[in-house]
């Protein structure tokens, strides 16, 4: 059944705010819950983070004080939305943990993307940059297992393999070559805008989330390891965002913003099996609805045009996380090792890219290289999950 949110009629934004008893939401059971539970979860913080920080960003050129005002009303629910998505993690994960996380919703949410995304120049940026994360991943469940003596497959469970992807030192590029070229906001399809803009949501939360956590280790080797993956982080929030046409009005941006939110509300709500969590998806979507109307109106006003010329008449098939095994295995035969050149691809180091590597890496071993050799000198063997066989191309490890 087709679902427009434009059509459908949400809570008033009058009737929208919640007190702290409801704020006070039941965090999932960490033993029970289902992985991809938590990556939605994760997943929403990100774009409800984006939410916040983009409604203030509009804010700020902002010169009309009642638009102001509509805006700090509709953000301030926003920003209990966030508090009440991000507080159903439970506290008992250390910060490891939620990083592994974090990197496994970086590999199904981009795979996902990339099988669905329909125009080839966008496939490719999500394809080459889900097989970054998907090294990040290995990296840090080796260091999981060597500071915490834990396995990745009791937060990922069977779901993500872990093992190497393009190695992590060879993601340290010229910024230059980070930059991609955008859609055309007048030709592209509605759901490459969307998927534009839920990448870059989460990899900016990741971005933001490496660069406050990484120095609560007091190991050398975590302390190293965050710095380095946090700038890579960096690199893709550029490589995603680069995506966006930057021709778009703000109007047009928050519209956009909105209706992915509801987008991706709908999605969770469709597809997830825990009925507490569930409800919070089915709560918010309601209230995104309200958001994107009163959206929509600031559209019309402000750019005189008609919402429906710029988003699709019904939402996209759900959003789905499921295992993406297969597909990841074939973009490790296919492409582990492309880099960018300026805003293509190609596969020979070039000046540029040879020159960072250089001067970033001093003559020495990377963080990422040094903890699976020391993962291996305590444990005998790397960690790694292959649930499907070995790796499919055997990817050499040292620089
Ligand atoms: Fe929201
Ligand atoms: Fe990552
Ligand atoms: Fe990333
Ligand atoms: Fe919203």
């Amino acid at each position: 059944m087709s679902f427009d949110p434009l059509q459908e009629r949400g809570i008033p934004l009058d009737e929208q705010l919640r007190g702290w008893r409801e704020l006070n939401v039941t965090p999932i059971d960490p033993d029970a819950a289902d992985p991809y539970t938590r990556c939605r979860i994760i997943t929403m913080n990100g774009i409800e983070v984006e939410a916040v920080m983009f409604s203030h960003h509009l804010a700020r050129h902002c010169a009309d004080l009642e638009v102001e005002r509509q805006l700090a009303r509709v953000r301030y629910i926003e920003a209990q939305q966030q508090k009440a998505v991000n507080w159903l993690l439970p506290g008992s994960s250390s910060v490891l943990e939620t990083t592994i996380a974090y990197e496994q919703v970086a590999v199904d949410l981009t795979a996902w993307v990339a099988r669905m995304e329909p125009d080839p120049y966008l496939k490719q940026a999500y394809q080459f940059g889900v097989l970054e994360d998907f090294d990040h991943l290995y990296r840090y469940a080796n260091l999981y297992e060597m500071i915490e003596r834990r396995k990745a497959e009791k937060i990922v469970d069977q779901l993500t393999e872990v093992m190497p992807g393009r190695p992590t030192y060879q993601h340290h590029r010229d910024p230059i070559d980070n930059v991609r070229r955008p859609y055309e906001r007048r030709e592209t399809e509605p759901l490459s805008r969307l998927h534009a803009l839920t990448i870059m949501a989460a990899e900016q939360q990741t971005m933001n989330f490496y660069m406050n956590v990484g120095p609560t280790y007091m190991e050398p080797i975590a302390r190293q390891l965050y710095q380095e993956i946090g700038l890579i982080e960096e690199e893709h929030v550029t490589h995603y965002e680069s995506l966006v046409d930057p021709g778009e009005s703000w109007w047009e941006m928050l519209l956009n913003h909105e209706y992915n939110e509801c987008y991706l509300y709908h999605s969770f709500m469709e597809t997830e099996s825990e009925p507490k969590v569930r409800a919070i998806w089915e709560l918010h979507l309601m209230m995104e609805l309200e958001h994107l109307r009163l959206a929509a109106e600031l559209f019309k006003r402000f750019d005189g045009r008609d919402p429906d010329q710029v988003l699709a008449p019904a939402l996209p098939p759900p959003v789905t996380f499921e295992p993406n095994k297969g597909y990841l295995r074939d973009l490790l035969t296919t492409q582990v090792d492309v880099i960018t050149l300026g805003t293509g691809y190609v596969r020979e180091a070039h000046e540029r890219f040879t020159r960072m590597q250089e001067a970033i890496m001093g003559g020495e071993q990377p963080p990422s290289e040094r903890v699976i050799e020391h993962n291996r000198a305590i444990n005998g063997r790397e960690y790694r999950l292959e649930t499907e066989g070995p790796h499919p191309v055997g990817v050499r490890l040292t620089p």
